[in-house]
């Protein structure tokens, strides 16, 4: 899952927020339904106390074929087999419900379809990213659409910074420079943590 705060006349202040988003993530985690499709909700309840919009990629048939050989977490677990075409699917009315029982549907819109097929289409400032999406190739592709629309003093975060080879990517210069378009900015938490963040200087 990939979303994408959209900047507004105002900027809020995003620490603030995603202290706020993980208080409110955890809480989702705790209630009794079932805990899949938790961030959309979760986000979409926190922009809306900050008056701003929320875009919402995802394919909503789960990850797409791919051939990453993925082993194990910096954190230690195994992650074999974890990212199969078609794993974590959450279909666009079964993340819409969530939103609307634990969110506020009224300030999302949603984008179904492969990331490298519908972000060539977006066009607007982005304030803040967070990308959940867990393969190499997906970030990439988010980076690379992504990053050139968000404004200065944005933020972009992964909560896919445990797993190698998305480390690898945000550690790629050649691919910042030549596919990005930018020079590698500092990744902060990457190699340490799962939820790493970039500041836009
Ligand atoms: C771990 S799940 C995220 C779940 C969601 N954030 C949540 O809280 O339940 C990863 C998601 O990324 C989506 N995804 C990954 N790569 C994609 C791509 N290239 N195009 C479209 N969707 C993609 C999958 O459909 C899946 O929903």
């Amino acid at each position: 899952m990939f979303l994408v705060h959209i900047m507004r006349a105002t900027f809020c202040p995003w620490e603030l927020r995603f202290s706020q988003f993980r208080r409110v993530k955890m809480a989702a985690s705790l209630r009794p339904a079932r805990t899949k499709v938790e961030v959309p909700p979760s986000l979409a309840y926190l922009q809306n106390i900050a008056g701003r919009k929320l875009i919402v990629f995802d394919s909503f048939e789960g990850l797409p074929e791919n051939v990453e050989n993925h082993d194990k977490s910096i954190l230690g677990h195994s992650i074999k087999g974890w990212f199969s075409g078609g794993e974590f699917c959450g279909s666009l009315e079964e993340v819409q419900e969530n939103v609307k029982q634990f969110g506020e549907l009224e300030v999302c819109t949603f984008v179904k379809g492969w990331f490298e097929n519908t972000m060539p289409n977006l066009n607007t400032s982005i304030a803040a990213a967070y990308l959940d999406v867990d393969l190499a190739s997906s970030t990439r592709t988010c980076l690379k659409f992504l990053w050139p629309l968000l404004i200065s003093g944005g933020v972009l975060y992964s909560q896919d910074g445990d797993f190698p080879l998305v480390i690898a990517v945000f550690n790629d210069n050649e691919f910042w420079r030549n596919e990005v378009g930018f020079t590698k900015p500092n990744v902060e938490g990457l190699g340490k943590r799962k939820l790493i963040r970039i500041v836009k200087g």
